[in-house]
């Protein structure tokens, strides 16, 4: 593991705004991803790891960052494991079809008509592609399914089109993941257990926090909800890590909006946890009120 000096350097650099350069950000503006706070995360992870498992992989900000032998990307929801498996293949060849899927159907942040009508198209045909391009155009980027699995993330109507930025993010994605070596995985977390790590292997975890609610959590999506049950059940799987001498990272909240998660705080008094961010929400008001605070964390073996 890193040092706490090393901690103490990526607080300073976060601080004065020597915010990371050199991460490669996901093409998909992800609901709970890392990218903001990698040089949080990012530097508590071992040298030398032989294979990483990114085992809440969501938009892959984090693991597509890592360097390691082999790198496993997994996330139950198969759109995004199969969406990044797409973009392994074809490489940077994707942005022509793009450019031509965009005129063939008119779209633009105006056009909410060209926007629904190819959502429609990719609901019945489930062509990958017609979903990242459909997330360029959605409010606030979001990829959110209703429990038939068909995508209904509303237009983000002057808001949301595909532009330069999103397509220098994707370009330096593709060219990562064509790099490196990584295979994606659809699976639950817990098929950790059936899985064969070795000490050099590490584990990232970044489920979904109980605590909170993102768009994935609820478990009206088409995907299984994450409640105390699948909490408890993350816990033991990193427990029985750490006595098989594995390395494991937490992301979660302790803390958010006046809750508590007291069962994690008291579980992480057995490992190391690191106060990554402290946040409170936009007012003067909400600041002053500590009811309000958020306290982002990480926990690490
Ligand atoms: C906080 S997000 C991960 C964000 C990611 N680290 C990033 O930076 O883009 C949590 C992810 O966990 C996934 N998830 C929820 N329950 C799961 C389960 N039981 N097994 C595997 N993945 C799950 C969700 O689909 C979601 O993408």
């Amino acid at each position: 593991m890193q040092t706490r000096g090393q901690f103490e350097r990526a607080d300073f650099l976060c601080k004065e705004g020597f915010i990371m350069e050199e991460y490669i950000k996901s093409p998909l503006n992800y609901t709970g991803g890392k990218y903001k706070i990698l040089n949080y995360i990012i530097p508590f992870f071992p040298e030398n790891i032989g294979t990483f498992i990114d085992l809440f992989g969501g938009g892959f900000n984090v693991g597509v960052n890592v360097n390691a032998q082999k790198i496993i990307y997994n996330d139950h929801n198969i759109y995004l494991s199969q969406m990044f498996e797409y973009f392994k293949q074809y490489g940077v060849n994707i942005i022509e079809k793009i450019y031509s899927r965009i005129k063939e159907f008119k779209l633009s942040e105006e056009n909410q008509q060209g926007y629904l009508t190819l959502r429609k198209i990719y609901n019945e045909q489930k062509d990958v592609l017609d979903l990242f391009i459909l997330t360029c155009y959605s409010f606030n980027h979001q990829i959110r399914f209703n429990s038939r699995h068909e995508f209904n993330t509303p237009f983000g109507k002057n808001r949301s089109e595909y532009n330069k930025t999103i397509e220098e993010n994707l370009i330096r994605f593709i060219n990562a993941i064509k790099n490196k070596n990584i295979e994606f995985y659809s699976k639950d977390f817990t098929f950790l257990y059936d899985f064969s790590l070795n000490k050099n292997d590490f584990v990232y975890a970044d489920p979904p926090y109980l605590i909170s609610n993102a768009s994935y959590n609820d478990g009206k999506r088409g995907f299984k909800n994450w409640g105390v049950n699948e909490e408890t059940q993350l816990l033991d799987l990193l427990d029985y890590l750490n006595n098989k001498g594995i390395k494991f990272a937490l992301s979660n909240v302790i803390v958010h909006k006046g809750l508590e998660n007291t069962k994690l705080i008291e579980w992480s008094k057995k490992y190391n946890i690191k106060l990554i961010k402290k946040s409170y929400n936009n007012s003067n008001y909400q600041r002053k009120n500590k009811d309000k605070q958020t306290k982002e964390v990480l926990i690490y073996n």
